[in-house]
């Protein structure tokens, strides 16, 4: 990703990607289909702007990379602190999102920022968010609202500003409907929202996708970059992919590591064959 253009070409690379801990699994976003081409000029005109962002699609299609490529995009100083809601257990999700001040609980004798207070200035993504507890979705929106947080057992607020970039592979409204999400933080929410599309709908991507990825992991296990067949081509483009970009970068993985000539045939891609053409 250049400094002065961040979002000019098909193909983004991050310029520290192999320094950073953090984007080691994001060196590139890959957008060839018009539908990406389409959900990158969003992506340029949002990521500058410091309004919260939803980014909505299925498992695997790549709403972790887009978030980093958010927080990238921006001008924002501070770190990309990710969040799986769903890991966070309930008793101690207020505690861990929120930070704590010494002494709040029993052995606690330092204080602890949480991930909140982590993203301080920067990015925090929370991946999931219908899965937070209601009574900590209340606190999220007021943090992020007043700008300010109250840590477990603190007297005072402290000032933080971060933004939000929420993901969710599920219809929040329907949440809402069910009062298991809270209709204000959706809201909230709602001023920046991306649909990332499922691979299927977006075939253009799989083969620079499938591209992308070989020399990836050729690199990574010391081998030259092999071709693909037609017939494995024809293969990929078929392929319905339910568990989307992660899926189709797994199956290239296990090509190359059962392939042992410079050509990728249907028989290395763990797919099922009956979708090759006849
Ligand atoms: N456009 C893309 N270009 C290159 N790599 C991609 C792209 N989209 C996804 N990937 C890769 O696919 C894998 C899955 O992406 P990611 O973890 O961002 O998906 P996700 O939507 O957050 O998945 P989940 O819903 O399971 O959390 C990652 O290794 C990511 O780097
Ligand atoms: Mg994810």
């Amino acid at each position: 990703m250049s400094v002065q253009d961040p979002f000019a070409q098909p193909l983004l690379t991050f310029p520290d990607a192999d320094k950073s801990p953090l984007s080691i699994r994001a060196k590139a976003l890959v957008f060839v289909d018009p539908r990406s081409r389409q959900l990158r000029e969003q992506l340029e005109t949002l990521a500058p702007k410091s309004v919260p962002v939803l980014i909505r699609g299925e498992t695997g299609t790549g709403k972790e990379l887009l978030a980093r490529h958010i927080h990238r995009g921006s001008d924002r100083a501070g770190l990309f602190v990710s969040v799986n809601c769903g890991a966070i257990s309930p008793t101690y999700a207020d505690a861990e999102l929120f930070g704590y001040a010494a002494g709040a609980h029993s052995g606690s004798v330092s204080s602890r920022a949480g991930w909140f207070g982590s993203a301080n200035g920067g990015t925090l993504y929370l991946d999931e968010i219908g899965d937070l507890p209601l009574a900590i979705q209340t606190k999220l929106l007021a943090a992020l609202e007043n700008h300010e947080v109250t840590r477990v057992g603190a007297h005072q607020p402290s000032p933080v500003d971060v933004r939000l970039v929420a993901a969710t592979s599920i219809d929040l409204s329907k949440a809402v409907a069910a009062g298991k999400f809270h209709e204000r933080l959706l809201r909230y929410l709602h001023e920046g929202v991306l649909e990332l599309p499922p691979l299927r709908d977006r075939p253009g991507d799989i083969p620079s996708l499938a591209e992308y990825f070989l020399g990836i992991y050729s690199q990574r296990l010391g081998l030259a970059v092999p071709l693909i067949s037609d017939a494995a081509q024809q293969l990929l483009d078929r392929h319905p992919w339910p568990g989307n970009t992660r899926e189709l970068e797994n199956v290239i993985h296990f090509a190359l590591l059962v392939c042992s000539t410079d050509v990728i045939l249907p028989e290395h891609l763990n797919l099922p064959v009956g979708l090759a053409a006849k």
